[in-house]
């Protein structure tokens, strides 16, 4: 069905094998080769262990006629998602997992999973069998005619359903769709979903432009894409969890701003040093209220209230940095602590920077506001280059 390409590969993967083996021939030896799979199923997983057995017995009725790989990209489960889909590829090969430590993200997952695969088409669906997996044949046969890149599963196109979603939850959903507008080159219905089957040449045509912020992987796709993406939308039933619970919180809002941000001024300055900017300018509301509190009211000399004002809004800046600009390489336990003392050290070096530059402009008659904003600035890009290095590694 789906064949010519595969075709194309094997016999190059043999051309390669005699070359290796030279003075053998070819027939005598059983070299195992199986073809490639035509469809990549790319699953993000976190905490998902009860739903992947099930996941892949459904796949394996859905696409019995097609030659297909489940990839399974799992970010160190605590529940030990990976162990288990381990387990699950000792009795079926077409199952893989990619298991990731020390990172987190959807985006990142499913990009990595679409980069460990070869097929020519590639799905991404989610793991805890909310989307409608009995579409991927349907969608398979839409991309082979050749005139589509993407076919994306829609809860809001006629004869979809957002199944029981509460009223908040879909109106903030509906917002985020119209806000992807900013970014989008196509007007899709659901630009949230995170259901879709796209072919591998439209992937590898923006791949080194995809953001990889948050869960809205469909919106970097379309947004990354040099061209505008051919789609089709085919309608389902966003279905109920049955096991395990979503991960889907407040801080998604953050990193799906981030990522519109990324796509709006990405390519004129990194949007982690917007971010680590922004914390950067709580900090400076941190301090300032701990000075007040502590010189003014509590009455402690202005060198102490100062100096704990400052350990306090570092303090404060490390963690908000932690959960938000780093949110993808979160630090834990003592890495938290450890991170915590580099930071500390960074910023130290940076608030010197700081003073140096803007007292050496002040003395050379630069006015005393400027003076203090190239200090700001210097110092702020010190520490956002090297705690990126050093504490976010
Ligand atoms: N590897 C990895 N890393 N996987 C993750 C992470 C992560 O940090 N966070 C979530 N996942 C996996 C989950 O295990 C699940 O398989 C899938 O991504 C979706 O996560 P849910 O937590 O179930 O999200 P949701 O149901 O609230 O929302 C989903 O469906 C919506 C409608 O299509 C997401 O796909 C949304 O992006 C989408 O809008
Ligand atoms: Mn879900």
């Amino acid at each position: 069905m789906l064949d010519t390409m595969a075709k194309g590969a094997t016999s190059v993967a043999l051309d390669t094998v005699r070359t290796l083996r030279v003075g053998r021939p070819v027939e005598d030896v059983d070299l195992g080769i199986r073809r490639g799979p035509e469809l990549s199923v790319i699953v993000p997983t976190f905490n998902e262990r009860e739903n992947i057995l099930e996941l892949v017995e459904r796949l394996r009725v859905t696409l019995a006629a097609y030659r297909w790989e489940l990839i399974f990209v799992d970010d160190d489960s605590p529940d030990e998602t990976a162990r288990h889909v381990r387990q699950v590829a000792q009795d079926d090969d077409r199952v893989r997992c990619l298991h990731r430590i020390g990172r987190r993200g959807l985006a990142s997952a499913c990009i990595e999973g679409m980069l460990a695969s070869s097929a020519p088409y590639l799905a991404v669906i989610d793991g805890d069998l909310q989307h409608d997996e009995s579409l991927l044949p349907q969608m398979l046969e839409e991309l082979a005619r050749g005139q589509t890149d993407i076919v994306v599963g829609s809860r809001y196109a006629h004869g979809g359903g957002l199944g029981d979603w509460d009223e908040s939850r879909v109106a903030i959903s509906r917002f985020a769709s119209r806000l992807s507008g900013m970014v989008l080159k196509a007007k899709l219905s659901d630009p949230m979903s995170g259901f879709f089957m796209l072919r591998r040449e439209a992937m590898e045509q923006c791949v080194h432009k995809l953001s990889g912020i948050g869960f809205k992987i469909l919106v970097d796709l379309f947004a990354s894409s040099p061209r505008p993406l051919r789609f089709v939308e085919l309608p389902y039933h966003f279905r109920t969890r049955q096991a395990g619970e979503s991960k889907l919180d407040t801080q998604a809002a953050w990193d799906y701003a981030m990522l519109l941000l990324d796509k709006l001024i990405g390519h004129l300055v990194p949007v982690r040093f917007v971010a680590f900017s922004l914390v950067g300018s709580v900090g400076v509301l941190v301090h300032l209220v701990m000075l007040t509190a502590l010189f003014s009211h509590l009455g402690l000399s202005f060198v102490l209230s100062q100096a704990v004002a400052t350990f306090v809004a570092m303090t404060s800046n490390f963690a908000l940095n932690n959960v938000l600009t780093y949110r993808d390489s979160r630090l834990r336990g003592w890495r938290w602590l450890r991170g915590w003392m580099s930071f500390t050290l960074v910023c130290s070096v940076g608030a010197l920077a700081n003073v140096g530059i803007a007292s050496y402009l002040f003395s050379k008659e630069t006015k005393w506001l400027l003076a203090a904003f190239a200090g700001i600035l210097v110092g702020t890009v010190w520490n956002y280059a090297v705690s990126k290095v050093y504490t976010w590694k």
